[in-house]
């Protein structure tokens, strides 16, 4: 694959297709920014380069309809004021307005295409749709780590039809972590897995099971592998078809002499809401009818210590209801252990970033992932779309 400092972008016009997909609130104000600061030194780097930028991003699931309060305004006036520089909304991503616009840039101008996901044929990999996006630059640029699990048009097919592609360089570092920590990793490499879903995560499990050294496993997803061993979880949340499964993984760690770890007691609630009744219990005297909601401190001590000797962790997914207080206090004593090692700490995955982001420790890990899906799927071992189109461009731009 090609980098964008590989390449001779000088004066040239890009495309360069962001996740920009932020959250925002009901008066439609972004409430975490860290994807757009993070395309940051890629657009800059364009600018040094005296390159025209068109940039271009989803946000939500508008479904190929054009819905007011999935406009990328928002993200654009924030972006320009990152940048200190007029970053211009154009009124749609395709059509005669936007070439116009485009026609008229200069070098060093900036323009971002409004929601992809507007058109129908952005999810869809439309051909006409990517050519046509594709005929607005001349270099294509990927810095969109986040939505490379797509093969959306934006992502898989305007590089087809873009002689010039390459990654940008939060692509680039979100590969390099990657690579660092589950490649070629310092060892003990340690995977923290937690959320909610053993299925969502399960050829995660499988491939990290042939990689690691050791796996600690919490949240409810933990709930179905107590289960799987025999304890009575009461009314926790487990998925009683995988309880199989999850002994299967169970026998597959002790083959592969994968340490596994699982929780010994845990936090529990009458309610799944506070202010219900919690009290703390080891995982053999879960009361009926209760809840499994945090990992409990007997638990977070023996994590840790789990911790304690890894070079490499990789952290997937809270170890309980952390978006409640009462059942935040193991993921954040989570967020304390692994920051407390000496180790190379990556995070991958929507919620654990919240919580990292909850306990005001986001500078303390070595990487933060801005992908969800797109992490996870690299977990399983898959090669995604949006990175295996940028390496068929660069072998045909060697050819050339
Ligand atoms: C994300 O937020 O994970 C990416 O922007 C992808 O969004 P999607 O799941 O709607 O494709």
């Amino acid at each position: 694959m090609l980098y964008i400092n590989e390449i001779d972008i000088k004066e040239k016009r890009l495309f360069i297709r962001v996740d920009c997909n932020v959250p925002l609130d009901k008066n439609l104000n972004i409430t975490d920014d860290t994807r757009i600061r993070r395309i940051l030194p890629t657009i800059n780097y364009a600018l040094d380069e005296n390159a025209a930028i068109i940039l271009s991003s989803h946000l939500g699931r508008p479904k190929g309809k054009r819905i007011p309060e999935m406009s990328l305004a928002p993200v654009v006036k924030r972006l320009s004021r990152l940048l200190h520089k007029e970053v211009k909304l154009a009124p749609d991503c395709v059509g005669e307005e936007v070439k116009k616009m485009v026609a008229e840039m200069q070098p060093g101008d900036v323009i971002f295409l409004e929601n992809l996901r507007f058109h129908p044929g952005e999810t869809a990999n439309d051909p006409e749709f990517a050519k046509e996006l594709a005929s607005l630059a001349e270099i294509y640029i990927n810095d969109a780590f986040a939505v490379s699990h797509r093969a959306h048009a934006s992502v898989v097919g305007v590089p087809q039809y873009t002689e010039i592609c390459a990654a940008g360089f939060l692509l680039k570092d979100e590969l390099t972590y990657f690579h660092r920590a589950l490649e070629d990793p310092a060892r003990p490499l340690v995977a923290v897995i937690g959320g909610s879903k053993v299925s969502s995560k399960l050829e995660a499990l499988e491939n990290l099971l042939k990689r690691v050294d050791k796996m600690i496993i919490g949240g409810a997803m933990g709930n179905t592998f107590l289960k799987a061993i025999g304890y009575d979880v009461g009314n926790s949340f487990v998925e009683n078809d995988l309880l199989e499964t999850a002994e299967k993984l169970l026998k597959k760690a002790h083959n592969n002499g994968v340490k596994l770890y699982l929780p010994v007691d845990c936090v529990v609630a009458e309610a799944i809401e506070p202010p219900a009744e919690t009290k703390i219990v080891p995982v053999q005297e879960v009361p009926k009818r209760w809840y499994i909601l945090d990992i409990g401190p007997a638990t977070t001590t023996l994590f840790g210590e789990a911790l304690q000797n890894a070079r490499t962790i990789v952290w997937n997914g809270p170890m309980g209801a952390f978006e409640m207080d009462a059942f935040s206090r193991g993921t954040m004593a989570m967020v304390h252990h692994i920051t407390n090692t000496y180790a190379l700490t990556i995070v991958g995955g929507g919620d654990t970033d919240v919580a990292i982001h909850k306990a005001g420790a986001s500078d303390k890990f070595s990487y933060i992932s801005t992908g969800g899906g797109a992490f996870l799927e690299l977990l399983e071992g898959k090669t995604l779309p949006g990175i295996a189109v940028l390496e068929e461009c660069a072998k045909r731009t060697k050819n050339e």
